[in-house]
């Protein structure tokens, strides 16, 4: 299981060490791959693509010793406290949320930044996620096994109230199943949203993603930043399992680039790019876009979409 979310190396591209790069900026870089996709493809496009480039950075030209300067940070500085009358007051509640996560573990973990963020609008009680079981790679993990979920309960302990489960008084009632509207403004969670949840108590959304409108008030965003970058943190196992990663890539004498291509059967068949592929290899991957219902019916509505 572990094994399966840290399948990501496959990609690790490592040309060489930077001894610099900070642990988790890489984490954060190296993004999640599935598993048994360290394919000859992905192998030639480095050594297609890349060679001149390989040849330049072996060379040191002025141009390619800047790639390995630290960024230019823009003065960008972290935003991501609460003010005081953002803390969460009492224990009021409009009712219980469940929810859903989909898609892969990137856009889960947004999906999940802005669930934290419906449940403040609506204050509603956040039930702890379940988590996609169903997507490409059927991964059967849930929150606990890839989350410190006891930090996401600390850490937005002053914004929302979390629980583990429903309370036993409410576990026979059957939740009003909605998938809210993608790209909904808050109004739509304060109204409408909060008039379900009253009334049937228990609320289950069964989509997660991109369903809050990117454009919401700063309070808002603190909170969409804080789920990301101090709440939803991996399960010390699979922690250790990366440190350990990066310590054998910083720890073996050269710099390293590490790439997280997409170039995978299912990325392909979604995109419908078939960009230098045999006849075969281009029927195979319309054979899963067609198998693929919910790929069918996004068509036309990807111009909006964040996640690809
Ligand atoms: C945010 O809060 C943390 C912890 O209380 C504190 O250490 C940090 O200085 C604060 N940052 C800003 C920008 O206020
Ligand atoms: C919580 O209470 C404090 C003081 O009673 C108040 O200043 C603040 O606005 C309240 N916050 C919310 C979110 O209602
Ligand atoms: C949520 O609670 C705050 C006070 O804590 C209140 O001002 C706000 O109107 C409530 N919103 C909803 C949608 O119930
Ligand atoms: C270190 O790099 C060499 C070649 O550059 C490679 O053969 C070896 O497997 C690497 N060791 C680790 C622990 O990654
Ligand atoms: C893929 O691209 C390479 C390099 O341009 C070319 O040699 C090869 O024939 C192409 N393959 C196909 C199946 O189009």
């Amino acid at each position: 299981m572990v094994l399966m979310v840290l399948a990501f190396v496959s990609v690790l591209a490592k040309f060489a060490l930077l001894s610099t790069f900070p642990e988790l900026r890489m984490m954060e870089t190296i993004g999640f791959i599935r598993p048994g996709t360290s394919s000859t493809m992905q192998q030639n496009m480095v050594s297609e693509g890349g060679s001149n480039y390989l040849t330049q950075i072996q060379e040191g030209s002025s141009q390619t010793r800047d790639i390995w300067a630290p960024p230019e940070n823009a003065n960008y500085y972290q935003c991501i406290n609460r003010s005081k009358k953002e803390f969460r007051n009492g224990t009021a509640t409009n009712g219980y949320l469940l929810i859903r996560a989909n898609g892969g573990l990137n856009q889960m973990k947004l999906g999940i930044g802005d669930m934290v963020a419906v449940a403040k609008l609506m204050n509603a009680t956040l039930v702890l996620p379940s988590l996609d079981h169903k997507s490409f790679w059927t991964d059967p993990s849930d929150f606990k096994d890839i989350f410190n979920w006891k930090n996401f309960m600390e850490v937005l302990r002053d914004d929302i109230i979390i629980v583990e489960s429903l309370p036993p008084e409410l576990a026979d009632v059957k939740p009003r199943v909605k998938a809210p509207v993608s790209w909904s403004k808050p109004s739509y969670y304060k109204q409408q949203m909060v008039s379900l949840l009253q009334k049937h108590q228990v609320l289950k959304f069964t989509l997660t993603d991109s369903r809050l409108a990117n454009n919401v008030a700063t309070s808002i965003q603190r909170l969409r930043c804080r789920v990301l970058f101090k709440a939803l943190k991996f399960t010390a196992e699979i922690e250790k399992l990366g440190m350990k990663l990066v310590d054998r890539l910083k720890n073996n004498g050269s710099r390293y680039i590490a790439l997280h291509l997409r170039y995978e059967k299912d990325m392909l068949s979604f995109t419908g790019c078939s960009h230098n592929l045999t006849r075969e290899e281009d029927r195979e991957l319309e054979t899963i876009r067609e198998q693929t219902p919910h790929w069918k019916h996004k068509k036309g509505s990807t111009a909006r979409s964040r996640d690809t």
